[in-house]
């Protein structure tokens, strides 16, 4: 497959000379030696927050693996994206690398045992995102118990016919409970948009989470929380204990009238299982932003009424995406010039 995107910026003080590839893929090569090889363009010009570092990235859209498996070769800093495996395959592609910055809070898809071994920082971009990502997470659990995504197609597909006292009739939101299942950051800030709309609230975890005490909210299992909320939010991240931690028993659990929400990673969900409880009507609904492969969906998700799917955009605010790119640029620049980046997930790679 070709490579959709060639075109690139390269900004610094070298020239950029793109040839084809003729090698088994199809993509083309770039003799580019960047200092920092970003995968995606990004929503602001980073240079700023690099200290005089070269960079490189897509002038628009994201590179192909093949095209940073060619290019991470002379890089000393990489900025990726969630969707990128940076697996010992990459990590043996990069002698000269010394950090990956991944431009998402969750880094699931970073080996950071892999890079540790070879001394590399990886860092991840929490705190700038929190609150857009609640906000998200929030707006789906309304949209899902409200069923806002069936009145839209409703409408938009012109077989609306007018007020009824039976249509569409959803879930209660004010005053029903809400089940955090992992009280962090953005846990945290769910459960605090629970609090404002007088929500019992329930979370679970591996240890207590004072700031979620603090709230109101009581800490229980993941098997109580499942059966006594109305909404259960997942903001865990996704890790062999949590894979699948909602799969066909956890959804058997739950009440008939709650709804699911997921804005962590789709690997917490098994989706088939998902897809047959809501058709089921084993539960109300869902309100999804993450799928297991992304960007495919399963057909089976599709034709799911009762959920409410959204392409992965927990996060995409204006000030949330331009602060995730200056962190990773503000580690990439510290990690480069000896410093410990204050992000950085394994600091112990290089003591
Ligand atoms: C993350 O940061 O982990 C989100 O999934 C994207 O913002």
């Amino acid at each position: 497959m070709r490579c959709a995107d060639k075109r690139r910026r390269f900004v610094g003080s070298r020239d950029m000379l793109a040839k084809p590839y003729h090698g088994a893929t199809s993509c083309y090569r770039f003799s580019v030696t960047a200092t920092v090889l970003s995968t995606a363009h990004l929503p602001i010009d980073i240079g700023p927050y690099l200290g005089g570092l070269d960079y490189f990235e897509p002038s628009s859209g994201e590179l192909a693996r093949c095209e940073i498996l060619e290019e991470i070769r002379g890089a000393r800093a990489l900025i990726s994206l969630l969707s990128v495996r940076v697996d010992e395959e990459l990590l043996d592609a990069a002698p000269n690398l010394k950090v990956v910055a991944n431009y998402a809070v969750g880094y699931d898809n970073v080996d950071v045992a892999a890079a540790s071994e070879r001394g590399i920082i990886v860092t991840n971009t929490p705190d700038v995102l929190t609150e857009a990502t609640a906000d998200f997470a929030f707006a789906l659990l309304m949209a899902s118990a409200r069923r806002l995504g069936e009145g839209e197609r409703l409408l938009r597909c012109g077989a609306w016919m007018g007020w009824l006292p039976t249509l569409l009739l959803g879930q209660p939101i004010h005053g029903r409970c809400l089940g955090v299942v992992g009280a962090g950051r953005i846990g945290q800030a769910m459960l605090r948009r629970g609090r404002g709309f007088g929500m019992p609230l329930l979370y679970s975890g591996p240890r207590p989470v004072a700031q979620a005490e603090a709230l109101g909210a009581r800490r229980c299992s993941t098997e109580e929380l499942l059966a006594s909320s109305d909404f259960v939010s997942l903001h865990c991240p996704l890790n062999r204990e949590t894979r699948h931690l909602i799969d066909a028993e956890a959804l058997s659990r739950m009440k008939e009238s709650a709804v699911l929400v997921n804005t962590s990673r789709g690997g917490c969900v098994d989706s088939e299982a998902l897809a047959r409880a809501l058709k089921a009507g084993l539960i109300a609904g869902a309100g999804l932003d993450v799928f297991e492969g992304e960007p495919g969906i399963p057909a089976s998700l599709l034709e799911c009424e009762a959920a409410v799917l959204a392409p992965h955009i927990g996060s995409a605010t204006h000030e949330a995406r331009q602060g995730m790119a200056r962190i990773c640029a503000e580690a990439v620049a510290a990690v480069l010039s000896g410093k410990l980046a204050t992000t950085a997930l394994n600091p112990e790679a290089v003591t």
